[in-house]
């Protein structure tokens, strides 16, 4: 168990630099941030801190740059968009290695917050370097981690300054992914069904082999499975099929046993496209010239159905093409039927990434236990691997 926010005495936070990372690596067009998640999901912490008179001094990468300053990258519309949502002015460092920085931290007044520059600008970042941490670690006097988001990532921001910046503790949002997502990994109420989907088995291995032992049953959709369809024997037709993975598909759906449950059919269409003709085919009669671009409809009331049993239901990955209708069919199935589990009583988990933005655009996020504010980081998290960032954390 890590130390946490509240552990720290409430009186003495007054005045104090808090330097919180986050993860408000958030999706920006135009200069605007159109997706703001992840800057709400951080704010108990940022009210928490503000409530005790704690100056906020909050570090976040934010896309993929170089190593060095692309504008497109910059932190500024993230600025912007914490200033809407706070409802209060925010201090923007724009280097934030600077003496400059530490003297505007210093200034910062009681319950004030400042962002800084993209930490990614910086080339020690990922290498995880001791002195960019520590020029980030002199911006505060204590480390709050709230970026769960980041967490997978060994970085300056989120690894190396957690071992020089003391007291080290989680935030809420942290501690809200670690414990759903932990609760359902090691104390799952049964039956506890995983569903799992998405272009590639290569990208689900580690995942398919930590959960076989803790599950139930690994519900297994999207393009993923029509690999295991060729290890079956079945005609696959145009379908992507990873070629080299076939035997690893066999040995995996050998090791499953009646724990793993396949698609019985799909929909399969000449082309991918919005308005291309569709058919609902069994998996064994997939045409020659045809693709399967998601599950059918019998799959979808199966599915529903075994989640619907579930105490437990963990999802990560789309059952189709969803972000080209009508091949959003089968993902926006399992959103409905997860979000009556919970209705039932079910704890529903969903790890980040497609499946949150599906279970978003279905409306039924409040509908969940817990949508995962972190892709990478839950699948990480899923497979069993320490997520750096937790682990340089102080121990409660
Ligand atoms: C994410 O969006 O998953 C996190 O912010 C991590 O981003 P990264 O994959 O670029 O490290």
């Amino acid at each position: 168990m890590k130390r946490t926010l509240e552990s720290l005495d409430g009186a003495a936070l007054e005045g104090r630099r808090a330097l919180v990372r986050v993860d408000f690596n958030c999706p920006i067009k135009d200069g605007t941030v159109t997706d703001n998640t992840r800057i709400r999901a951080a704010l108990p912490t940022l009210k928490y801190l503000r409530d005790r008179g704690a100056r906020l001094v909050l570090l976040s990468h934010l896309g993929r740059p170089k190593g060095g300053p692309e504008p497109i990258y910059s932190m500024r519309p993230v600025v912007r968009e914490l200033e809407r949502v706070l409802g209060a002015p925010v201090t923007f460092l724009e280097d934030p290695t600077s003496e400059q920085a530490v003297a505007t931290t210093r200034r910062l007044t009681r319950g004030s917050v400042a962002v800084a520059e993209n930490t990614r600008f910086y080339p020690g970042e990922e290498k995880n370097d001791p002195e960019l941490a520590q020029r980030f670690a002199v911006l505060g006097d204590f480390y709050v981690n709230d970026a769960f988001g980041s967490a997978h990532r060994a970085h300056a921001s989120t690894e190396a300054v957690a071992r020089m910046l003391k007291p080290a503790v989680s935030g809420f949002l942290m501690q809200r992914e670690l414990r759903y997502l932990g609760e359902a990994l090691h104390q799952p109420r049964r039956p506890f069904v995983a569903v799992l989907g998405g272009a590639k088995i290569s990208g689900k291995i580690d995942l398919i082999e930590a959960l076989l032992p803790k599950v139930d049953e690994i519900l297994l959709g999207g393009a993923m499975a029509c690999t295991f369809f060729k290890a079956m024997g079945l005609e696959t037709g145009n379908s992507l099929v990873e070629a080299d993975r076939v035997d690893l598909a066999r040995d995996l759906m050998g090791k499953a046993g009646p724990k793993l449950v396949l698609p019985t059919g799909g929909m399969v269409a000449r082309e991918l496209a919005g308005n291309a003709e569709t058919h609902a085919v069994s998996r064994d009669a997939i045409p020659g010239g045809w693709a399967v671009y998601d599950i059918d409809p019998a799959s979808e009331r199966d599915f529903a159905a075994r989640i619907g049993r579930a105490g437990t239901v963990v999802w990560n990955g789309p059952m189709g093409v969803f972000e080209t209708p009508p091949f959003d069919s089968g993902t926006l199935a399992i959103a409905r039927a997860m979000a009556e589990a919970t209705s039932n009583g079910a704890i529903t988990v969903i790890g980040g990434g497609d499946s949150a933005a599906a279970v978003a655009q279905a409306g039924l996020t409040d509908r969940i236990t817990h949508v995962s504010t972190g892709g990478g980081a839950s699948l990480e998290f899923l497979e069993g691997k320490e997520l750096p960032g937790v682990a340089a954390l102080d121990e409660g």
